[in-house]
């Protein structure tokens, strides 16, 4: 034990007992609605069940009051970013949303992930728990618990967008999947992947806000060495309602057909240019640069270079 990890007991403590009540509100009366809201998204209450996925009811003290009655202080809870402070008193940070956990890849809950069950536009669909003593977004992915030794075998990892479209992969067979957390892909991301395989697949969301998040993290594993490959899905905004909607082996043809990073990217800014202008042509090579930057052998740039020069 090292004395960071003793002054962090209290925070672990905390998270944990706070899954335990997610975990145990989901299956009572409070979670009927939750329930209903994850059966119709095709979640079996087994799923539900072996996930750890929880529910934060209505109100305001819910699980401040649970944490308090547990011994646990005020001022440690709202560190976990699981209480926050208001005029009146703290109150809860997540209220009347499903609940999905966040663990370190060792296994440990240290963080959560919450949405709504109601579609409106004043309050966010997502949020999740603030960084925190034991919890550093940028350094974790979601659905890496006990991940590690299945991507190890399966050499390959899919990295996706949102927490649906991890749970989905993973109800359809695709264990492989983890999620970046909502937020730009980072470094120590990488690096974290880079422990258990080198091949990514990239199946982020099919809009423009995923298209770019897809060159942004592509160029990032480039600089880590990864071979890496986009998922392209048709008739689908996200490899979770793609599932739902053409299943296991209609994904599957579509991790088969993901294409070469530097060919997704030839794609991608290929659309932005008219090559038969001298200008335009150059703007496009110079587009690569980024990408070019972060590729390691000098073999593996030229063979790029004689692809962008002969068109
Ligand atoms: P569903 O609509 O439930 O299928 O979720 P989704 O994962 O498809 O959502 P979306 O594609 O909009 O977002 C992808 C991921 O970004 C989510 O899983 C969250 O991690 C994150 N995200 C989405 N909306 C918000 C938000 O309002 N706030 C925050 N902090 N993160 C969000
Ligand atoms: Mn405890
Ligand atoms: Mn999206
Ligand atoms: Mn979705
Ligand atoms: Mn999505």
């Amino acid at each position: 034990y090292t004395e960071k990890q003793d002054t962090n007991r209290k925070y672990h403590d905390i998270v944990e007992d706070a899954l335990e009540y997610f975990n145990e509100r989901i299956f009572s009366n409070e979670g009927r609605e939750a329930l209903e809201y994850l059966s119709k998204r095709q979640f079996k209450p087994d799923f539900i069940r072996e996930n750890n996925i929880g529910f934060a009811p209505r109100g305001w003290n819910n699980l401040s009051d649970h944490l308090l009655n547990k011994g646990h202080d005020i001022r440690d809870i709202i560190t976990v970013g699981l209480a926050k402070d208001g005029e009146k008193g703290h109150y809860d940070t997540f209220r009347n949303r499903v609940i999905f956990p966040i663990h370190s890849p060792s296994g440990n809950v240290i963080a959560f992930g919450g949405r709504t069950l109601e579609d409106k536009k004043e309050i966010p669909k997502y949020i999740n728990s603030p960084e925190s003593p034991i919890f550093h977004k940028g350094r974790n992915l979601y659905g890496m618990k006990e991940r590690g030794s299945v991507i190890r075998r399966k050499a390959y990892s899919i990295l996706m967008e949102g927490y649906m479209d991890v749970l989905s992969a993973h109800s359809f067979g695709f264990d492989v999947a983890v999620a970046s957390l909502g937020t730009a892909f980072t470094d120590d991301q990488a690096k974290l992947l880079k422990r258990y395989t080198s091949n990514v697949i990239i199946a982020f969301d099919m809009d423009n806000a995923g298209r770019f998040a897809a060159e942004k993290t592509g160029i990032v594993l480039k600089a880590h060495g990864f071979n890496i490959r986009v998922l392209e899905l048709k008739n689908a905004k996200d490899p979770d309602e793609f599932l739902k909607k053409y299943g296991k082996q209609e994904f599957l043809k579509h991790v088969k057909g993901s294409k070469e990073i530097f060919d997704y990217l030839y794609e991608f800014y290929v659309k932005e240019y008219d090559l038969s202008n001298l200008m335009a042509k150059q703007n496009f090579i110079n587009r690569f640069k980024e990408f070019f930057q972060n590729v390691e052998t000098d073999l593996e740039k030229s063979l790029y270079i004689d692809k962008l020069s002969k068109s």
